[in-house]
């Protein structure tokens, strides 16, 4: 096996997921408004010290996906944050895409920059400590969205970064999210994620991208936010399940779910509601970012004394979710919280 194969596989290791803490400057400083904490470049160090440093964690969390701040930054006792990680087993990522941009003569819709100088800024990385990456895609569901322009520019664009990931030696996570945004129905969610799915497998077939040291990071297939009626747990496993299946390689070796802005105890109930359906032919797991971090974040109101807090109700989100991973996650073992 690789040594890129082994880290896909480490990643969705038995029991471990991701934690997406590579939100931009522009994504933490909103998450911060939320709780009247300005963001400067202390305060995000500070919250991502007091993440990073949870004793345990590492028993639910296989990697971090930093941004370029973070993965410059130290612990508060001088310790770069990428050796910090390595050294509790947790391996650290990087996200490297510049944004969604709106694309060209397509209005509503985006298409993901970052291509240009990607090759050395891999390589940089890689330098910092990164062994994976991360690159995402969106696309909007409506009436004429996304349009095949979409779907294929950015299926084109996230081959690229893959195949340039697999050359700089890391580990492409390949990260096409439909939002959820709407009034949408639970089939319309399929159909935009079946064929947004079809066209990046396309890509990376074709820009000789090799499936077994990729992790594929989509959305769940879920009614709209807006919808009148939305759909239940098990129907959205199902539907999730029924388009992974239809349109997800078998050699991929993990399939990590984006939280897509569902509550936290959502994501980990669909979580576990597809794996109480297994065997599949990939390991499912998460990546979330919004669902492990919400609850941490409220407890720590950007307050020191508040760190332990907001360190339980981290580990206690990443338990949770890490039961999930082997199905058995039941909504009675919430309590186990250790209140804040
Ligand atoms: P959410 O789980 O909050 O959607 O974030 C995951 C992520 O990395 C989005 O790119």
């Amino acid at each position: 096996m690789t040594d890129l194969e082994s880290t896909a596989r480490a990643l969705v290791a038995e029991g471990k997921g991701i934690l997406a803490a590579d939100e931009s400057s522009g994504t933490i400083k909103k998450r911060f408004d939320s709780i009247g904490v300005e963001s400067t470049e202390e305060t995000r160090r500070a919250y991502r010290d007091l993440l990073f440093t949870t004793d345990g964690a590492e028993e639910f969390i296989s990697g971090v996906i930093l941004f370029d701040e973070t993965i410059r930054q130290s612990s508060a006792d001088g310790e770069p944050f990428p050796k910090l990680l390595d050294s509790k087993g947790i391996i650290p990522g990087i996200k490297v895409d510049l944004g969604a941009k709106p694309l060209a003569l397509a209005p509503g819709e985006t298409i993901t920059e970052g291509l240009d100088g990607l090759r050395a800024r891999l390589e940089d990385y890689r330098e910092l400590g990164a062994r994976f990456a991360k690159w995402r895609a969106t696309y909007s569901i409506a009436d004429d969205k996304p349009s095949e322009y979409c779907v294929w520019t950015n299926a084109h664009a996230l081959a690229r970064y893959a195949a340039l990931c697999e050359e700089a030696g890391l580990v492409p996570i390949v990260e096409p999210e439909v939002l959820m945004d709407g009034t949408h129905t639970l089939e319309q969610s399929a159909k935009a994620t079946g064929r947004v799915l079809q066209a990046v497998y396309v890509e990376l077939h074709d820009q000789r991208v090799d499936f077994r040291r990729t992790l594929l990071k989509p959305n769940m297939v879920l009614s709209g936010y807006d919808a009148t009626s939305r759909a239940g747990v098990e129907e959205v496993a199902d539907a999730t399940l029924d388009v992974l299946h239809r349109h997800v390689p078998a050699a991929v070796p993990g399939i990590v779910f984006l939280s897509g802005g569902q509550t936290d105890e959502d994501a980990t109930a669909h979580l576990n509601a597809m794996n109480t359906h297994g065997p599949h032919p990939w390991q499912l797991s998460f990546s979330y970012g919004r669902a492990l971090q919400a609850p941490a974040l409220k407890a720590w109101a950007g307050k020191p004394e508040n760190v332990e807090a907001a360190q339980r109700a981290y580990y206690h989100r990443a338990k949770m979710n890490s039961a999930a991973r082997t199905g058995m996650y039941a909504p009675e073992l919430e309590k186990e919280a250790v209140p804040a």
